[in-house]
């Protein structure tokens, strides 16, 4: 059995090249992480359970008695060291640490700073909005209806006749024999009829559907109907609303023109058009020569359709109109295709920031 201090010589060499080896990655800057780790792995594998210096200690008593305190103040001796080198190293990794920390989040401040854009209206929205607005200072009442709607809701009560060109399958998006998306807003009227009594005025704005598609139609839509009830409400009513209406969103230079036209649910119908607002009516590209652009429909409500809520013809009389947002929106924006107002493309829709 050897006297164990040459062990300890070698001991003390292997200690002093593991920390050299901790202390150039120090130097080096490499991961505080990586050499903390490092570290640990030191001090378990001399001062652990079964470190070898533990050990070493453990086995002191096989050795010579008259050698054993020599022996043990020097593994002492060399504990202490490496415990003091340990936490010398330890320190310098914490600083390490705390640099690699800064440095990871640090600022330059001379970066330009991340803008935060502000979001904006849909063109669509916006104008529903100036519609709703122009209507309720006239005293409508906002009504909303289901975009799923019942065959009876969409058409039967509105006095659409089975077979009527206004249900081919071409136009419908059907959910099923009873069920099909709304094609116009027009339903609605029924459901505010069916739950109050007259004097009524409402104007119900909303999606709509129908299954058509280019630069002037898109599957999915949004109209305005209006509606008022009472005991004498004439055309000269609806003309005058109409034209309130148009002035206010178009400007007060333009004229109306209603011409007769056919709808189920009105009798007498027409259809409104104004006079265009890029070319005074004198005639451009935009309404075709004509001078007048189609916005809406509109008409006295029909008995038939007044029957079909439950309310007296001969008691009362009323007024219809629907229109869609998307064509005013177009004539008002100077869009010329539908589907980019559903794109979804933010360079087109940043034009219309209100
Ligand atoms: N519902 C019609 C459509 O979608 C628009 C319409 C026309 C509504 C005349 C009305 C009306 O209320 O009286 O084409």
């Amino acid at each position: 059995m050897s006297s164990g201090l040459e062990d300890l010589g070698r001991i003390r060499q292997s200690i002093k090249q593991h920390l050299r080896e901790v202390e150039e990655g120090i130097e080096e800057r490499r991961d505080p992480f990586a050499l903390k780790q490092r570290v640990e792995e030191i001090r378990l594998s001399f001062l652990g359970k079964k470190g070898e210096l533990t050990e070493k200690l453990r086995l002191i008593g096989q050795v010579e008695p008259a050698l054993r305190p020599t022996l043990g103040s020097e593994i002492n001796n060399i504990k202490e060291w490496l415990n003091s080198e340990l936490e010398r190293i330890g320190l310098r990794l914490r600083t390490l640490e705390k640099e690699a920390q800064f440095s990871r989040e640090s600022l330059d401040l001379t970066l330009p700073g991340r803008s935060h854009p502000a979001g904006a209206r849909h063109p669509v929205t916006q104008i529903f909005e100036e519609v709703e607005n122009v209507f309720l200072q006239l005293g409508f009442d906002v009504a909303e209806g289901p975009e799923v709607e019942t065959d009876h809701y969409n058409f039967e009560a509105l006095n659409i006749p089975k077979h009527h060109p206004a249900r081919d399958l071409q136009d419908t998006f059907y959910l099923g024999r009873e069920l099909l998306l709304r094609t116009h807003t027009s339903p609605v009227q029924i459901h505010v009829m069916k739950k109050h009594r007259p004097p009524l005025r409402i104007i119900a704005p909303g999606a709509v559907y129908r299954h058509d598609y280019d630069v002037s139609h898109s599957p999915m839509f949004h109209q305005v109907e209006g509606l008022m009830v009472d005991c004498d409400v004439s055309m000269a009513e609806l003309k005058g609303v109409l034209d309130h209406f148009a002035k206010q969103i178009f400007g007060y230079s333009v004229k109306l023109r209603f011409r007769p036209h056919y709808f189920p649910f009105t009798e007498p119908s027409a259809e409104v058009d104004v006079s265009c607002i890029l070319c005074n009516g004198r005639g451009c590209k935009v309404c075709s020569k004509t001078g007048w652009l189609e916005i809406a429909g509109c008409g006295m409500v029909h008995p038939a359709v007044f029957e079909s809520v439950g309310y007296d013809p001969d008691q009362y009389t009323g007024f219809a109109f629907g229109f869609g947002i998307e064509r005013i929106a177009m004539i008002l924006f100077g869009i010329d295709d539908i589907r980019l107002l559903f794109g979804g493309d933010l360079r087109f829709l940043k034009q219309f920031r209100h």
